[in-house]
């Protein structure tokens, strides 16, 4: 007889380890398949997907580490510390950065077994429907395994996308489960896409000593965030030696003894080739949908390759979710995560709710960027009147005293009721201060809501007063 469950979960990413979390949580018997994507030593799957084995949690490990080592070089003389023969240990930073994947993969085993979550390992794909419930054939290394489950969670997630006449090896041409792992500073990276990896895996080389050129197909660079912060970032990078080409069109990319030369073609029409030792692409991500059989449901992706589902993440088959990066919407673990909890807490007849506009986004270069709600270009073309307060870290004192400085805090309000319509930081611990403005929007408050709260001081957190504070042309500080 084949196992049955209530819940049955495909991807222990983010999205899938959240939803079979809550799942069993709220009482039903839950497994969760997962098809190796990432091994341990052992040959052992480990969860935690693209975030935990080859996305969020190690390049944040390599974020921090080349944070560390640019402070260390380029910032203690400030604090009158004076340290010589400083030097960087590659192969040490990533055995630090393995030994945290290490950690937090084996924690999602430990919660696991803690939530009596089954575990099944192997790929799973549908086979069908019967009265007791959807079939799925979970493909492992010892052989299929047929199991049956009344409900089933889509949370497969996404795999690099390539390009032609680029042909990644993830040795010198890599995507990001190449590029997190080089044993060496290259001396010139090439990248391929100033998104969120390029900028934040092009950082952490650059501040290791590489000559970073990134090349963008599009006339500008991070569409998404306010037009303001990307000026401000444009300005920054630039100061940091970050060279961003616009506008250029990527031909064909070529091993060769030193490394890898790529021809492009520049915004005006002239024919160019970078020489790197490595090169990173980094031109957005696919979702996975194919082996997983959705034609056995009734299913199929979108032309994009995502799987439609409505507000609640219900697919067309009755009884069927999707969530995560497999389905529309911001490829963000946070987003996977919550839709995980959105769509275990439905099937327990709970009616929660998600409001993706309050949803903050967070690109970890130096310094950081982060922003949740409208920015001011979609606020025009929507034709809503608002109102703008900005305030600078460079007139907090707690900024001063960090020696981070750089970038500001904007408010942007209802011209009328005076709620937050969105807030852009671009400035040191933007991850964490943006969780204020989330919070703020998930309560629909008025930026006077924050301007008459009393924040510590002297805290980076006074910035977002302040920003509060000049959208009634009433900051303290300035
Ligand atoms: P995934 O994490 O991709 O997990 C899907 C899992 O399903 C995988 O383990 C896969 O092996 C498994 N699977 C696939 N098909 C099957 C099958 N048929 N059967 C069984 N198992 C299957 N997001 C942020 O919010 N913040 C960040 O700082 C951030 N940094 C990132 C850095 C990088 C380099 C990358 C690549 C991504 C980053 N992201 C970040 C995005 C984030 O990793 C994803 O949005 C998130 O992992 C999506 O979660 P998911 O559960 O939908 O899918
Ligand atoms: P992305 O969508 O952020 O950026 C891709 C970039 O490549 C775009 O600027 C695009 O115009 C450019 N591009 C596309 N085709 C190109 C071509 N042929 N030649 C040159 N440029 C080209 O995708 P990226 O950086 O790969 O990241 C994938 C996803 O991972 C992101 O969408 C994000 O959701 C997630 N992520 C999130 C992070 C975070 O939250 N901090 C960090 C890293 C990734």
């Amino acid at each position: 007889m084949n196992k049955q469950f209530d819940v049955l979960v495909i991807g222990a990413g983010p999205g899938g380890y959240i939803a079979a979390i809550r799942a069993a949580q709220l009482g039903f018997s839950v497994a969760c398949c997962e098809f190796s994507a990432y091994d341990d030593p052992a040959g052992e799957p480990r969860l935690g997907g693209t975030c935990l084995n080859a996305g969020c949690i190690p390049l944040k490990a390599l974020v921090a580490s080349s944070e560390a080592f640019e402070k260390a070089v380029l910032h203690l003389p400030d604090h009158g510390i004076s340290a010589s023969g400083i030097s960087i240990d590659v192969a040490k930073m990533q055995k630090r950065k393995e030994a945290i994947v290490t950690k937090m993969t084996a924690g999602v085993k430990f919660l696991f077994r803690k939530n009596k979550i089954t575990l099944l390992k192997g790929r799973g794909s549908f086979a069908g429907k019967t009265d007791a419930g959807y079939r799925i054939i979970i493909s492992g290394k010892d052989g299929n395994e047929e199991v049956v489950a009344q409900k089933v969670i889509i949370a497969t997630g996404s795999k690099a996308r390539h390009i032609p006449n680029v042909q990644v090896d993830n040795v010198t041409i890599c995507d990001n489960e190449g590029a997190l792992k080089f044993t060496e500073a290259p001396k010139k990276l090439g990248v391929i896409g100033a998104g969120v990896i390029g900028l934040e895996v092009g950082s952490v080389w650059r501040r290791l000593g590489a000559e970073v050129t990134i090349l963008e197909v599009m006339p500008s660079f991070l569409g998404a965030a306010d037009e303001s912060i990307s000026r401000e970032a444009s300005k920054l990078f630039l100061k940091q030696g970050l060279h961003i080409k616009l506008g250029v069109r990527i031909g064909q990319a070529k091993l060769n003894d030193k490394g890898v030369s790529i021809a492009y073609t520049d915004d005006q029409g002239s024919e160019h080739t970078l020489e790197c030792d490595k090169l990173i692409v980094s031109v957005g991500r696919i979702p996975n949908t194919e082996q997983l059989n959705l034609e056995a449901i009734g299913l199929q992706p979108d032309e994009r390759g995502f799987i439609p589902v409505n507000d609640h993440c219900a697919t067309a088959a009755p009884g069927v979710y999707a969530i995560g990066d497999v389905v529309r919407g911001p490829m963000l673990a946070h987003k996977a995560e919550d839709e995980g909890v959105l769509v275990a807490e439905q099937l327990a007849g709970q009616k929660p709710h998600l409001d993706y506009n309050s949803m903050p986004w967070v690109i970890y270069t130096t310094p950081e960027i982060a922003w949740v709600g409208k920015t001011e270009q979609q606020l025009r073309s929507e034709g809503r009147e608002y109102k703008v307060g900005q305030f600078p870290f460079a007139a907090n004192g707690r900024a001063l005293g960090l020696g981070d400085s750089e970038g500001f805090i904007k408010m942007l309000a209802d011209a009328a009721s005076d709620e937050i319509l969105g807030v852009h930081i671009i400035g040191a611990s933007a991850s964490d201060l943006i969780a204020e403005g989330a919070l703020a929007m998930e309560f629909r408050a008025s930026s006077e809501d924050i301007a008459r709260t009393c924040h510590p001081h002297p805290s980076l957190s006074e910035v977002m007063r302040e920003a509060a504070l000049a959208i009634e042309k009433r900051a303290l500080n300035m």
